[in-house]
């Protein structure tokens, strides 16, 4: 065979194989609800809710999301975030991307809900939860859609602000399975919300941290020891201390991971620096996310694609990652057992 021809038999192959990636069963555990605003949608919403935005076009809205670090980003995530104002909007936010789950057989998902940043526009808990409980009550009687949410917490604001929203949620208590921590990592370390997290314990929530992102090492320890969390978002930083990979490893504490957020935001300049594959293969347990899927430029598919074209991830590699979505996951035993199930059964 020629070289040209095995280069043509080596795409089919990619191809083949990304069509079969795409139908994998998948379970996405690192969703910001407001990331997966539609340009479309925020324009839209911009217009019916008199918000001026710097932008006034999907090129233009293109043009401005070139972020050069966390900070660059959440400037625009959260004005895009503020045209969100009644039950209507916060419905529709949550049904497209429930949509996007079904198109991209991601059938369970864990999202984080972020009360703080609305806020400010004067939009009450309430509202936003009819609307989201709305769309996730009639996605699930659709096709089965399976849904757990995360009440999020801005690590930018004081811990007061996030303990009087976690005493806001007490009324919603049962729609949440999990409380989480985003936003600014820098300067704002875990241990900042040790109060908020025992609090959070006491009402019985699991608990997870964004850490390592941009933040060091030290901040995935923090958030292990001093918050007791059982899932760290992003975590990639874990690669500078040797004692806390391995501590990852033989505790079984998953990271998700986000490949296209990292290359966004410039955690890392190319995929291919990228440590996700080198970590899954010792044995951490590495799941896959795309964390804000329309400020960085895929959903969960695009993901998994960029790991098979640009770094190589094998087979092997693609259903392990898949597999520990659903160990990683707050579901009971017997539902992960169902869905691990089902992707060994489509594999
Ligand atoms: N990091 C921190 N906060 C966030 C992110 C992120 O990647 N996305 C949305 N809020
Ligand atoms: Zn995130």
């Amino acid at each position: 065979m020629s070289l040209s021809q095995d280069l043509t038999s080596e795409a089919i192959d990619k191809e083949k194989f990304a069509n079969w990636l795409a139908k994998i069963p998948k379970a996405e555990l690192h969703l910001h609800i407001d990331g997966s605003l539609q340009a479309e949608r925020l324009l839209e919403l911009a217009q019916k809710n008199k918000v001026e935005l710097p932008y006034s076009n999907l090129k233009e809205i293109e043009d401005a999301y070139n972020f050069v670090d966390l900070q660059s980003f959440l400037d625009l995530y959260y004005l895009g975030a503020s045209v969100l104002r009644d039950e209507e909007d916060f419905y529709w936010l949550m049904m497209d991307y429930l949509t996007k789950c079904r198109d991209q057989h991601i059938v369970h998902s864990e999202i984080m809900v972020e009360p703080q940043t609305y806020f400010p526009q004067g939009v009450e808990f309430r509202t936003m939860m009819n609307g989201f409980k709305r769309a996730i009550h009639e996605a699930n009687e659709t096709w089965g859609q399976s849904v757990l949410l995360i009440l999020s917490f801005l690590r930018h604001l004081p811990e007061e602000d996030a303990i009087a929203t976690l005493e806001k949620a007490d009324e919603f208590r049962d729609d949440f399975c999990a409380i989480g921590l985003a936003s600014a990592e820098k300067g704002n370390p875990p241990n900042k919300f040790q109060r908020l997290y025992q609090m959070a314990k006491e009402r019985g929530y699991e608990a997870i941290a964004h850490a390592g992102e941009e933040g060091p090492a030290d901040y995935i320890w923090q958030s292990l020891q001093q918050l007791h969390v059982s899932r760290v978002d992003h975590g990639v930083r874990c690669v500078d201390d040797e004692g806390l990979v391995n501590f990852l490893i033989e505790n079984k504490i998953p990271l998700t991971v986000c490949p296209l957020s990292n290359i966004r935001l410039c955690v890392y300049d190319q995929m291919q620096q990228h440590p996700i594959l080198q970590l899954l293969d010792r044995g951490v347990r590495i799941t896959v996310n795309s964390d804000d899927p329309t400020y960085f430029g895929g959903f969960l598919n695009e993901n998994y694609f960029a790991l098979l074209h640009e770094l190589n991830m094998s087979k092997e590699q693609a259903i392990t990652l898949a597999e520990n979505g659903f160990k990683a996951s707050f579901l009971s035993n017997e539902r992960k057992e169902s869905f691990i199930h089902q992707l060994h059964a489509y594999c």
